[in-house]
């Protein structure tokens, strides 16, 4: 039977007395934001008639997803990390701080304390000998051009079957994550393998939110960034190499024009030897324009869970 009571008196006072209007401690924010998101969620339940039965089983499946660790991961898929994008884009725009290379989503897939090297350096463990051999490259420089030497460009990507190391156990540790300090001409260069596609886990709660929408949770092959140097802007970016068939189609929503990137596939001895490789590999060459600032809180990423970072950091 449909009922309609949310905008009776006893149910507004009941919700002022549930988000703790009426009592002097707490925070006011916490107040404000939990009275609105309550009284949004009471007017849907009123809407749509939703069931005990509906609303119990939404509790279990948010009891799932804490348990797997999974709004992380849901997140990216229902849009709430581009539309963060969407809100500093349009910050930078008011700030006068666009322009340079354009943001897109971290992922929950970062951790932090990957080795560091100088310049140069080699990405991956040399377990994967089916892979393709990728050879990463580019140059740092701020939006009039001029190279910046002594960046920080952290690196994360996945497998050829599109594990992360640290969540896939059967890599070695830090495997595909570096940290590469630019050199005089602000340049790094990695060698690496070809990443795959990413999927969130069959069966995961994650994945029945998804297929609840009749979506998918499917990424294209990316590599993740993030670049930062005193006195410029910190930048989470990432590419994806073009022609893959989720190019536009990524569960979470992070390709953008420009960070589109095409491999280019070297089989020439020469060029081969002339990075320290042996036979055939894909150069992909990301070079990375930053935006100049002073403001401190705005040349390190922003805080949030990451795996083996200390929340003080
Ligand atoms: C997810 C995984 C990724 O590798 C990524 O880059 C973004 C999101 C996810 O599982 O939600
Ligand atoms: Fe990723």
């Amino acid at each position: 039977m449909t009922v309609k009571i949310f905008d009776t008196p006893q149910v507004q006072d009941f919700l002022n007395t549930v988000a703790g209007f009426d009592q002097a401690g707490g925070s006011e924010r916490a107040k404000r934001i939990v009275h609105r998101l309550l009284a949004d969620l009471y007017r849907l339940i009123d809407d749509f008639d939703v069931t005990p039965e509906e609303f119990w089983a939404t509790i279990g499946l948010m009891n799932e997803l804490g348990k797997g660790s999974q709004f992380g991961l849901l997140a990216p898929g229902l849009g709430f990390d581009h539309y963060l994008d969407m809100r500093m884009d349009a910050e930078d725009e008011a700030r006068g701080l666009a322009g340079g290379t354009p943001r897109t989503i971290e992922g929950p897939l970062y951790v932090a304390g990957a080795p560091v090297a100088e310049g140069i350096t080699r990405m991956d463990d040399g377990s994967d000998s089916d892979s393709e051999v990728m050879w990463l490259t580019g140059q740092v420089r701020d939006t009039d051009g001029r190279p910046v030497a002594g960046a920080r460009v952290e690196i994360w990507h996945a497998n050829a079957k599109g594990g992360y190391s640290h969540f896939d156990p059967s890599q070695s540790e830090y495997n595909l994550r570096r940290t590469i300090i630019t050199d005089a001409e602000g340049r790094y260069r990695a060698r690496s393998i070809i990443p795959s596609g990413y999927g969130v886990p069959e069966g995961s709660p994650t994945d029945r939110v998804l297929k609840a929408l009749g979506r998918h949770g499917q990424r294209p092959a990316h590599i993740h960034y993030f670049i930062s140097a005193p006195g410029h802007k910190h930048l989470t970016t990432q590419i994806n190499l073009a022609g893959d068939p989720y190019t536009w189609d990524d569960f979470a929503f992070a390709t953008r024009e420009e960070l589109l990137v095409e491999g280019r596939p070297i089989d020439d001895a020469a060029e081969a030897e002339a990075r320290g490789l042996e036979g055939p590999f894909t150069e992909v060459v990301f070079d990375i324009e930053l935006s100049r600032t002073e403001a401190p809180e705005l040349q390190s990423r922003h805080k949030r869970p990451r795996a083996l970072e200390q929340a003080a950091d």
